[in-house]
């Protein structure tokens, strides 16, 4: 009995498998290694190098371990890229997933956790964003995305796929022995690092004239293993046969640009230069999420809400490994 994990090697996927092995699950990871470390899965864990897509090597994987559910962390997931190359995301994210569910149908493997994203929201048309809020991304990472959750709901009612989907907003933070290493990236509170580190020369901030009380964008940072854990609990509410889900995971609480900045300021005790740059196109003013039923449903309580903690996590993280992995 083990868990097959896609995208084990990327981020939150290779902190989500350490905490299923230290709760005793056996866990196998697929990764393409197109962004992830293979020095982030463990040596003792089955890793299949290749592409979700890959029916044979999937049914490979099937037929060496006895596989009872998934966790689908595995995609692209570059905003801008995804608007420049949208036939990337569309095959990448979307066809594969579909070959990948096909597979895992084919073979009675009828539990998934999916990662979601609030980038399937759009534009928030109120905050805190919640499950009902109204779904209509604005690029074509997002339209991948809400599209799986699409093909979810079909496979659920017509070959009893039991899902959860986890719509994430904005990952953040490292464990003891996990951390973001992407390259490019793009996500800020890895970009601020190493501005503090001196890796780079400033930090951009994209757009000061929002209409938010410091003028900069507002998001709601959640923590890695608070993300991680969620998939704990959605994956025991799927094997206790409940029905399939979706929820939103973040704090409720949002952080701007600038107050993000003054806090690795603060946790670093370095200073470095701020450059304020014009908006990005379709960067909405404010994302936060409101996850009261994750709380309620999946009994979720996230534990690193705390702002400075996230960073110094983080901030730790990147100084024990000043090159990444
Ligand atoms: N990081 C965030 O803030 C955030 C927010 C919302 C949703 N998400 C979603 O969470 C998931 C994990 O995000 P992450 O930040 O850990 O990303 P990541 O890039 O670090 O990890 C994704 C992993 O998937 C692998 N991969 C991609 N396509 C593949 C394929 N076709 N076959 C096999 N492996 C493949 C990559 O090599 C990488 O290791 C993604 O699905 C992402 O869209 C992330």
């Amino acid at each position: 009995m083990a868990i097959l994990v896609t995208g084990g090697a990327g981020y939150i996927g290779s902190a989500t498998v350490e905490d299923l092995r230290t709760k005793g699950e056996k866990v196998v990871v697929i990764d393409n290694l197109v962004y992830g470390h293979r020095e982030a899965v463990d040596s003792s864990i089955p890793f299949y190098q290749g592409d979700i897509g890959d029916k044979s090597l999937v049914t490979q994987i099937l037929s060496e371990h006895k596989i009872t559910a998934c966790m689908h962390f595995s995609a692209y997931a570059y905003v801008g890229e995804s608007v420049e190359k949208p036939n990337k995301y569309f095959e990448n994210n979307f066809i594969q997933t579909v070959k990948l569910l096909d597979v895992l149908i084919e073979n009675k493997v009828k539990q998934f956790v999916f990662s979601s994203t609030c980038a399937t929201y759009g534009e928030p048309q109120y905050v805190p964003i919640d499950e009902k809020h109204p779904q209509h991304p604005t690029n074509p990472y997002g339209w991948s995305k809400f599209m799986v959750e699409r093909v979810l709901e079909s496979y659920d009612h017509a070959y009893g796929l039991k899902y959860v989907a986890l719509r994430y907003f904005n990952a953040c933070g490292a464990t003891e022995t996990r951390g973001e290493d992407h390259e490019p990236e793009t996500h800020l509170i890895p970009l601020i690092i190493y501005a503090a580190q001196g890796k780079t020369p400033h930090i951009s901030v994209f757009g000061d004239d929002y209409p938010t009380p410091d003028g900069t964008a507002i998001r709601d940072y959640i923590h890695i293993s608070d993300l991680s854990q969620a998939h704990l609990l959605a994956l025991e509410y799927l094997q206790k046969g409940n029905q399939s889900n979706f929820f939103n995971l973040g704090n409720g609480q949002g952080f701007s640009v600038n107050e993000v900045i003054e806090a690795t300021r603060k946790v670093t005790g370095k200073d470095f230069e701020v450059k304020i740059a014009p908006r990005r196109a379709g960067d909405p003013s404010k994302l936060v999420a409101d996850s009261k039923k994750a709380r309620e449903v999946l009994g979720w309580n996230p534990q690193f809400a705390d702002l400075e903690t996230i960073i110094q996590s983080a901030w730790t993280w990147h100084q024990n490994k000043p090159s990444g992995y």
